[in-house]
């Protein structure tokens, strides 16, 4: 027994592994759509699966001054998260994740939401402090709402819808990353934003996906993704040059999957747990991310190539959560 499952799990990383040499599918900046021909019902037209655009990993710059003001949509849109594969998703700002938010440490931050949708949201900051049953609580559709915070800790943060049943708003997409910017601000770095979580698929007669809930509430994933996309970083790698400084914005949406981030032939140099620079360990191999949490990982990389990315929970990375650093002189 213990053979077979060794023979397994070496199958298992080498056929990870040698879709990294194959460039069979196109799926970073098609700009087709592709039609669905899982559809398995003829009295239903198949739907139009739409192009994806690979998330842009790239953190935008920290507005200056005291205040920065944030507009949120809820949304609730057909996107692609894998070949083939169009999601009935819940969204914000009609991304899964949603947008890349960045402040500083210090700042007032002003979020305004308005609820598009045709069901109830509402917003869950984690790097704020305040009243979940004040500021937290159901938009109606049709709705705004607006609150303010101040950005009191840095770190790597997650935003997500936290109306019940919450599982089911956070598994159809409704989160993202907020990064705030220690005071005095990061050393310089070739930096990254990159969101873990699950998609638990049903198919439905038109050939697209909703949530399943069954797979859902027993934490069986069809999909775990960088980013909201199977292995879209594999197909349009993150780069950085030989000896720079890379830094990793790390955060695990789940809903309920633990990552176990690392890095194929690279140590992390530095890791801050949650993105805070107070909390440094050095010279990790794999950090643990829970749902709902953040990481900054630094590296260098001292010799041009390919460094896969990977939750080394393997069975996770095998369904989608698979990316390539490409390292140049
Ligand atoms: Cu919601
Ligand atoms: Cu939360």
């Amino acid at each position: 027994m213990a053979v077979t499952g060794a023979l397994m799990v070496i199958l298992l990383l080498g056929s990870v592994l040698a879709g990294l040499s194959r460039s069979t599918t196109s799926t970073a900046t098609s700009a087709s759509a592709n039609t669905n021909t899982n559809a398995n019902t003829s009295a239903v037209p198949p739907i139009v699966v739409p192009a994806h655009d690979t998330y842009n990993a790239q953190i935008p710059p920290a507005p200056a001054g005291n205040s920065v003001n944030i507009n949120l949509t809820m949304k609730e849109i057909l996107i692609s998260i894998a070949p083939n594969v169009a999601y009935h998703a819940w969204s914000f700002n009609g991304t899964v994740p949603g947008p890349i938010l960045h402040v500083r440490q210090g700042q007032m931050v002003h979020v305004t939401l308005t609820n598009e949708g045709s069901m109830a949201h509402s917003i869950d900051f984690h790097a704020a402090q305040v009243p979940w049953n004040v500021d937290y609580q159901a938009i109606q559709p049709g709705k705004s709402f607006s609150f303010s915070w101040r950005a009191n800790y840095p770190g790597v943060f997650m935003y997500h819808c936290g109306t019940p049943t919450v599982i089911y708003h956070m598994a159809n997409g409704m989160y993202g990353t907020i990064i705030v910017d220690p005071a005095n601000g990061w050393a310089p770095a070739q930096q990254y934003a990159l969101v873990q979580s699950e998609f638990y698929t049903h198919q439905i007669p038109d050939g697209s996906y909703s949530v399943d809930a069954t797979k859902m509430m027993s934490g069986s994933p069809d999909y775990v993704v960088f980013n909201g996309y199977v292995n879209q970083y594999k197909d349009a790698p993150l780069t950085a040059k030989v000896g720079q400084r890379i830094g990793l914005f790390i955060l695990n949406a789940g809903p309920s999957q633990f990552s176990a981030f690392h890095v194929i032939g690279a140590l992390f140099s530095d890791v801050y747990i949650d993105g805070n620079p107070a909390n440094h360990m050095v010279g990790n191999q794999t950090i643990s991310i829970p749902p709902g949490g953040g990481a900054v990982v630094e590296m260098v990389i001292p010799a041009a190539g390919l460094y896969p990315f990977v939750t080394h929970s393997f069975s996770d990375a095998s369904k989608g959560a698979l990316g390539v650093l490409k390292i140049t002189p």
